[in-house]
């Protein structure tokens, strides 16, 4: 575990997810989980735009074309919305990919009405725990052997009051962070559950 200083990624945009980059999105799933959802999965969710928001991070990864380094979702339950995605392609973490993916992904729940948000994550991701906090999420609670495939525990995570100043606020400080050239924490960086060659060393381009 050493420190990380990566400057954000350039020239990033985030955009709704379209059908054409559902190849590249799952050759980056394959990358970072252990049971990854599928193109048909995508795809299904894609469909059903009454009630989810997929969106994919893009940028000039090999000049001039924009290509996608991340995605996520979330799906609209009565009040509350659960991310059911999210992930950066791991050549580019602790690069503010993941921080774009959420800001966008509150900020399309709170024009869908939400009153708040929830997730899951792996109990041993504590980089991902720590990008979550940042947006005001907080464990609720610990969701025994959720990962079926590896047995691991999955803490549940809430932002409540979603619609409030304060939350209006918080998006607005992660928005500054991000036009901050010099914005990083300097937070030891966690291994991230089954990626590897991740590139998370310091000052990396
Ligand atoms: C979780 C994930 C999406 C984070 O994406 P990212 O682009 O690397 O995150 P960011 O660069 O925006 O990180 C923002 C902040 O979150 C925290 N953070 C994110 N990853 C971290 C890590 N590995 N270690 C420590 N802190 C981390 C840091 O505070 C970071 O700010 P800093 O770099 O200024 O210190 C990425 O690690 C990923 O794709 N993981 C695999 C899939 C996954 O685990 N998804 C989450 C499922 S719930």
């Amino acid at each position: 575990m050493t420190a990380t200083g990566r400057p954000a990624l350039a020239d990033v945009v985030v955009r709704p997810m379209r059908e054409r980059q559902i190849g590249r999105i799952v050759a980056i799933e394959r990358r970072v989980h252990p049971r990854p959802w599928s193109a048909q999965l995508f795809e299904d969710e894609l469909q059903r735009r009454d009630t989810r928001r997929y969106v994919v991070a893009l940028a000039r990864t090999r000049w001039p074309w924009r290509s996608v380094v991340g995605y996520g979702g979330v799906l609209l339950q009565a009040d509350d919305a659960h991310i059911t995605t999210i992930a950066v392609d791991p050549a580019h973490h602790r690069r503010k990919v993941g921080t774009y993916l959420v800001l966008r992904l509150l900020t399309e729940a709170r024009a869908m009405g939400a009153q708040q948000a929830t997730l899951e994550v792996r109990a041993a991701n504590r980089g991902a725990q720590r990008l979550y906090s940042a947006f005001g999420f907080v464990p609720v609670g610990v969701r025994p052997r959720y990962y079926a495939e590896t047995g691991e525990d999955a803490v549940v995570m809430t932002v409540a009051e979603l619609q409030s100043d304060e939350c209006t606020r918080r998006l607005a400080a992660q928005t500054a962070r991000l036009a901050d050239p010099g914005g990083a924490s300097g937070a030891p960086d966690e291994p991230v559950p089954w990626v590897r060659r991740r590139s998370a060393r310091k000052g990396g381009s």
